[in-house]
């Protein structure tokens, strides 16, 4: 198994590749919604504190644990405690992402039809709620959305057929600059509406009295969402790495990338929100409904909603890679002459577990469980429940099953870091990470009376 195990090309290759995973739709159009939903700046900065308290701490335990195993998720586990249930974390990110996937390729499609509308020159010089009806129709379609939905998993099947070190790594160097590129310019446009500054303060400015126990147990499962944690994928591409790569920092870049990105995003679109007087809490069809506004407004508008719409296509794409990598190199156990099929039927398979996701925007909108339609029932289970689960047993797993010599050893290859920091992060691995992912469930589920 791991002679064949494939490694990065370069240091930065790494970087990409991971930060692709993480930024994605979590980033770019989850996080608008879900702060536009729970109160703009409140839970921003909540996000923003379980990003950087329990979110790094956490990415650098998976690259640990990762590239300490050297090999696919499940078996890492085994690999490090043996002859214990603790595989269990490698089962329970396969599980998610196959969830993850199957709603997150239908927003994938979403993308993807929306590319067609604006290459057909239907998403240029509409009012906003043209634009709103227009985006309506478009997902409620039952045959285009799946066949989007499908077309998206094939072209995700297609690259991590090849291995996903080959295609990952080149692409992901050019179209994240170009990416980060034009979110700087729709953020300027966006700025320079009239009334731009009533969004700047709903997103930056914190209302506490906005915040309830469910935001907060969004914020945390967005902050999980967006750095792809507790789904062992990180564990997963850590393990393609050499001994020289410095953790601590590599978190932290993507860290930083994957903040400024949902900053970004959430600049470019709530100034749009607020000047053309929407409704910042419209949920999953915020993004599509404010931005073609926008990109009417800015000169050569055309061109740049296309190559945004490639971008973002991208983005979804490179984080699609990663959930389904985890799959193949669990089943295949990185055996390369395996995975070509595997990867061909998982891909039909998690394409057929989310029919329902897709059709719940159009003929299966009325059926509700949990009074959630099926989309947002699956999205719900992997982001607040699944993805906190996974970290949880993973910070557990680190600090009771991994001797801690062996921690230090392999954090410290490619890394300077000294005893204190490592003790510190040990300390939030150990108390904080799971004290808080349990609080903040408890309450949510409504079992904390404060
Ligand atoms: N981080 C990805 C995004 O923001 C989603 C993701 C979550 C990917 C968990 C893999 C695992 O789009």
């Amino acid at each position: 198994m791991s002679q064949q195990q494939e490694q990065w090309k370069s240091k930065i290759g790494f970087i990409f590749a991971a930060a692709g995973s993480a930024i994605g739709l979590g980033a770019i159009w989850k996080f608008p919604y879900v702060a536009g939903t729970g109160g703009g700046g409140a839970f921003f900065l909540v996000f923003l504190l379980f990003t950087l308290l329990l979110g790094w701490p956490l990415l650098i335990g998976e690259f640990t644990v990762g590239r300490k195993g050297q090999t696919d998720a499940i078996s890492t586990y085994r690999k490090l405690a043996p002859n214990t249930n603790w595989a269990i974390i490698g089962k329970i990110g396969v599980f998610t992402n196959f969830l993850l996937l199957s709603f997150y390729s239908v927003v994938g499609g979403w993308i993807v039809l929306y590319l067609v509308e604006a290459l057909t020159g239907r998403l240029s010089g509409l009012s906003q709620e043209a634009y709103g009806q227009r985006f309506g129709e478009v997902i409620s379609n039952p045959t285009s959305t799946l066949l989007a939905q499908l077309i998206f998993i094939l072209l995700t099947v297609i690259v991590v057929a090849q291995g996903v070190q080959k295609g990952i790594e080149k692409a992901s160097k050019i179209m994240m600059p170009a990416l980060f590129i034009l979110f700087v310019i729709l953020v300027i446009r966006s700025l320079t509406l009239d009334g731009a500054m009533e969004g700047v303060k709903f997103i930056l400015v914190p209302d506490f009295t906005k915040l309830s126990s469910e935001t907060i147990s969004f914020a945390l499962g967005q902050a999980f969402f967006t750095l792809s944690i507790g789904a062992s994928v990180m564990v997963t591409y850590a393990s393609y790495l050499p001994k020289t790569q410095n953790l601590p920092k590599s978190a932290l870049s993507i860290i930083v990338m994957n903040i400024a990105i949902a900053l970004l995003a959430g600049l470019a679109i709530f100034p749009g929100v607020f000047a053309f007087g929407l409704e910042p809490n419209a949920g999953p069809v915020l993004i599509f409904t404010v931005l073609p506004v926008v990109f009417d407004q800015l000169p050569f508008g055309f061109f740049f909603l296309i190559s945004f719409l490639i971008l973002f296509l991208f983005a979804a794409l490179t984080s699609a890679f990663s959930m389904i990598e985890i799959i193949v190199a669990t089943l295949t156990k990185n055996d390369q002459k395996k995975r070509k099929k595997y990867t061909w039927i998982i891909g039909l398979l998690i394409f057929i577990v989310g029919v329902p996701s897709c059709l719940s925007y159009g003929v299966m909108a009325d059926y509700k469980i949990f009074d959630r339609i099926f989309f947002d029932l699956i999205d719900y289970l992997v982001s607040n429940i699944l993805l906190p689960l996974g970290a949880l047993l993973i910070s557990i797993f680190i600090s009771y099953k991994v001797p801690k010599n062996e921690l230090f050893e392999e954090i410290r290859q490619g890394s300077s870091i000294g005893k204190v920091a490592f003790a510190l992060w040990l300390f939030i691995i150990k108390y904080i990470t799971p004290i808080a992912i349990i609080v903040v469930f408890l309450d949510a589920i409504g079992l904390l009376d404060w």
